[in-house]
């Protein structure tokens, strides 16, 4: 079974320098979600025809699908020309780049009743309460047209079954049919729409549901469906045990997994692979791309990207966990807070103020307010070690690479270059002098 999306428009009305499909719904880019409803009908091979500023779209797609370029929109008959190659007997579902909330349930149905029934084609229609702009179904002696909006009549105007452009072809009969095509028409352009009028055994799926075909053409209707979208995943999260406390400000892609008993708190994003486990507190006001969180985290007020976080753990607020970034058990990564290619041990604390890169912490470890590592010497990244129940005074450098040992301890204020060993104090500071009476005269002469 072969899928032929038609991407090549260019999207006028978007006002963009990006191609239309490119835009993203959520955390994907459009045409990634009817990819994906594709997949999930069960369609194994998947051609994306590209055509105005191709590589943009080409780039986001995943490695499996193929595409062709059509390098001149000559309509949308001329884009599934572009794919001839792959027009081989089997079913070839064509499917319009811009209509992403279609579900797979939708495509799997008008693949199997165009198998049942044995038809030339089936294509899936609506009957909007205003059907002008879309091509209309003409119906007679048994067989079925689509007369284009701008190829209408006065008669053909007021039919209200209208074309969605999603249709299941019989491999063999796309493939002669795709050959005779003409443009002879109001909009000189080879239209996919009349290889239905050559068919002798054609039939219309009427949708049920027409929100699963709201085509985008513009910003207000990407953002119409992006409401949608999220609308449909928050219900589905919310179905499986999750406590979404404002649906309407939080956002969650679509490979999102959450446990049960988790909350999450209002204005909150969720986006790309994301894993979080059963009764965490996620926000409000945070966001957390392609993560893992495990059971009972608390991330309140943060940003986490790429980052592991285990159970138990609390992270926030104002934390920032960038790549690389493990927050082992029960350790708590406080406010003011970074983390960067470095792991928090078990139970360890680095509560205010700290940034910690390239580092690994032990367990039970304190890291005193405005700790930094100094990990870059403007060129290079070097490491820096502490051991378990280890205790950094507040607003020490450790200047890498370091190490600082088991259970040792360095003074508030220090800034440590030399390895720290095992159960020692290191004071990296000046020591303080007090000049007795240094201001006396003067302070009392200004009294
Ligand atoms: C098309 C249908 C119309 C239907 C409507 C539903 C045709 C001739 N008409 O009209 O019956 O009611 O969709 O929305 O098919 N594209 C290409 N290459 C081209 C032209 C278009 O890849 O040369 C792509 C576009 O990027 C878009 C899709 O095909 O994703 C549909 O094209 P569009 O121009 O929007 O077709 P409509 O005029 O809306
Ligand atoms: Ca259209």
């Amino acid at each position: 079974m072969t899928g032929i999306v038609l991407a090549a428009g260019l999207g006028k009305r978007m006002k963009s320098n990006l191609p239309k499909v490119s835009h993203l719904i959520l955390d994907r880019p459009m045409v990634n979600w009817v990819v994906r409803s594709l997949k999930e009908a069960g369609v194994q091979r998947i051609v994306v025809v590209t055509g105005y500023r191709a590589e943009l779209v080409e780039e986001v797609l995943d490695r499996d699908v193929l595409t062709v370029r059509q390098l001149e929109q000559l309509g949308t008959g001329h884009a599934v020309m572009m794919a001839k190659e792959f027009l081989d007997d089997e079913d070839i579902i064509v499917i319009a780049g811009d209509e992403p909330l279609i579900k797979a349930s939708t495509l799997k149905e008008m693949i199997g009743k165009r198998r049942d029934k044995g038809l030339d084609v089936l294509f899936l229609t609506m009957v909007p309460p205003d059907p002008s702009g879309y091509g209309r179904i003409v119906k007679k002696d048994g067989r079925v047209l689509i007369v284009e909006d701008k190829d209408t009549n006065e008669e053909e105007r007021k039919i209200r079954e209208v074309n969605t452009g999603i249709y299941s072809f019989s491999g063999s009969f796309i493939r002669e049919a795709i050959e005779k095509l003409q443009n002879n028409n109001s909009q000189h352009e080879y239209y996919l729409t009349d290889t239905v009028g050559m068919a002798s055994r054609a039939d219309t799926m009427i949708i049920d549901d027409p929100e699963e075909v709201l085509g985008i053409n513009n910003r207000q209707q990407l953002c119409q469906v992006s409401k949608i979208a999220q609308k449909r995943i928050n219900n589905a999260l919310m179905d499986c045990g999750v406590t979404i406390v404002d649906p309407d400000t939080t956002y969650i892609g679509p490979e999102v997994k959450i446990g049960i008993d988790t909350v999450i708190e209002p204005m909150t994003f969720i986006y790309g692979s994301v894993t979080i486990g059963a009764s965490c507190v996620i926000g409000p006001m945070s966001r957390v791309f392609d993560s893992t969180i495990e059971d009972d985290v608390q991330i309140i007020r943060s940003e986490v990207s790429q980052a592991h976080v285990k159970t138990g753990a609390r992270v926030g607020p104002f934390s920032r966990l960038r790549p690389g970034a493990v927050v082992m058990e029960e350790a708590h990564v406080g406010n003011y807070v970074e983390l960067k290619k470095s792991t928090l041990g078990r139970r360890s604390k680095a509560q205010h103020l700290t940034y910690l890169g390239d580092t690994t912490v032990g367990e039970d470890a304190n890291i005193g307010a405005g700790t930094i590592t100094c990990n870059y010497d403007g060129k290079n990244k070097y490491k820096t070690v502490i051991g378990d129940k280890a205790f950094i005074g507040s607003n020490s450098s450790l200047v890498a690479p370091v190490e600082i040992g088991e259970a040792a301890v360095t003074a508030a204020g220090s800034a440590i270059t030399e390895d720290v060993p095992p159960f020692s104090l290191a004071i990296g500071r000046a020591r303080q002098i007090n000049k007795e009476d240094k201001y006396r005269k003067n302070r009392e002469d200004n009294d």
